[in-house]
């Protein structure tokens, strides 16, 4: 029973139920380059409900995909250094390959970044459903009225399956993807940007159906972006993620309308306003992301922060649960916040105040 995972300790006990589909614990992933470690994703914890979404955000770099990867045992010349993923209860990183490829695809599942690119340019679109079928044994279980239904949510135009994937736009593509992905009836997907080449009307189009889909397909979704506005209208949670670290986490409302790190608060302040033109103005947050080479031993927005004192880059931080209402919690990773340090910041007029 996941209740019964050892390592837990007593804050985490409190965010346990029988419900929890995925628990990551303390999850650090390397990639060696040049003689140099890039910790690519750092000691990150989190857990999803089931039928839950989960926003996944951050700037270009900050280890988003290496999660995901991560979680599907997909690495590309990256390694696991340390951690746990709990898969509905089984530790991922105690299965064989083979066990992981029985998973893959059928239990749970990721829609790349860019993905349309791996449809096949000389296969027809109802071809792909097939081999897509055949090759994880479902071709017997699934009917043409299952793949047609599915085509039919995603306004994939029946009468253009056997058209070949260059003959559709990119939007389309994206969305043949998503139905491939889907067939198989995973539980879990993890979606990489699935909308970010799209057109804005295209993109919210497709986020749309991709809401009714998982509501109506009890889907549990990691949806990954730098984009913290389109997570807004699909996310249950967010989590925001900083140089491999997971530095705010809580309810998409929380996020959105009490933010308490400095980083989230940019990001929000960063969403351009088309009605309000003085914001548009904010659209970009100074500096840039630390070199993941060369990490501070504090803080690693500090460089950026507006809030940042001087032990900001050298004090290791504690993730801080805050009292607030959400009763998923609400988690921290800033020294503004934990309790021996947050009077040296109490001279900031916008301070969080839970
Ligand atoms: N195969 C690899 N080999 C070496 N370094 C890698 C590899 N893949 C990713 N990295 C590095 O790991 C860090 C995290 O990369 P990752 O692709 O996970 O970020 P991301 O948040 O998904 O970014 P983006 O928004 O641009 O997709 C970056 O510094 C990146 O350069
Ligand atoms: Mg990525």
């Amino acid at each position: 029973m996941i209740s019964l995972i050892p390592f837990l300790g007593k804050e985490d006990d409190m965010l346990m139920s029988d419900e929890k589909i995925l628990i990551i614990k303390d999850l650090t992933v390397n990639y060696p380059v040049d003689g140099n470690i890039i910790r690519a994703v750092d000691k990150v914890s989190l857990f999803l409900n089931s039928g839950e979404v989960l926003g996944l955000v951050g700037e270009s770099g900050c280890g988003k995909s290496t999660l995901g990867f991560a979680i599907l045992r997909l690495l590309k010349g990256g390694k696991i250094e340390e951690g746990n993923i709990f898969f509905k209860g089984n530790n991922l990183l105690k299965m064989s390959e083979k066990e992981m490829q029985k998973i893959r695809g059928s239990e749970m599942s990721m829609i790349f970044q860019a993905s349309q690119n791996a449809l096949n340019p000389l296969q027809k679109v109802s071809d792909h459903f097939i081999d897509t079928l055949k090759f994880h044994k479902k071709w017997n279980e699934t009917t043409w009225t299952e793949i047609m239904q599915l085509i039919d949510q995603l306004e994939i135009p029946k009468s253009r399956l056997n058209d070949h994937p260059f003959q559709f736009s990119g939007g389309m593509q994206q969305r043949i993807v998503i139905a491939l992905t889907l067939i198989l009836k995973p539980e879990l997907i993890i979606a990489d940007e699935p909308t970010t080449a799209l057109d804005v009307l295209v993109q919210a189009r497709t986020l749309e159906i991709l809401k009714e889909l998982i509501k109506d397909l009890n889907l549990t979704v990691i949806y990954i972006t730098h984009d913290l506005s389109v997570v807004s209208n699909i996310a249950h949670r967010v989590a925001i993620m900083y140089a491999g670290q997971i530095v705010e986490i809580s309810d998409t409302s929380i996020i959105f309308k009490k933010p308490a790190h400095p980083y989230t608060k940019a990001l929000i302040s960063a969403i351009p306003d088309v009605k309000d033109k003085e914001k548009k103005n904010l659209a970009f947050i100074p500096g840039h992301p630390p070199d993941m080479r060369n990490l501070p031993e504090g803080c690693r927005f500090a460089e950026r922060c507006p809030y940042a004192i001087s032990i900001c880059e050298k004090t290791v931080l504690k993730d801080v649960h805050l009292t607030s209402t959400s009763k998923s919690g609400h988690l921290i990773k800033c020294l503004m916040y934990q309790e021996e340090y947050s009077h040296l910041f109490n001279n900031f007029s916008d301070k969080y105040e839970p």
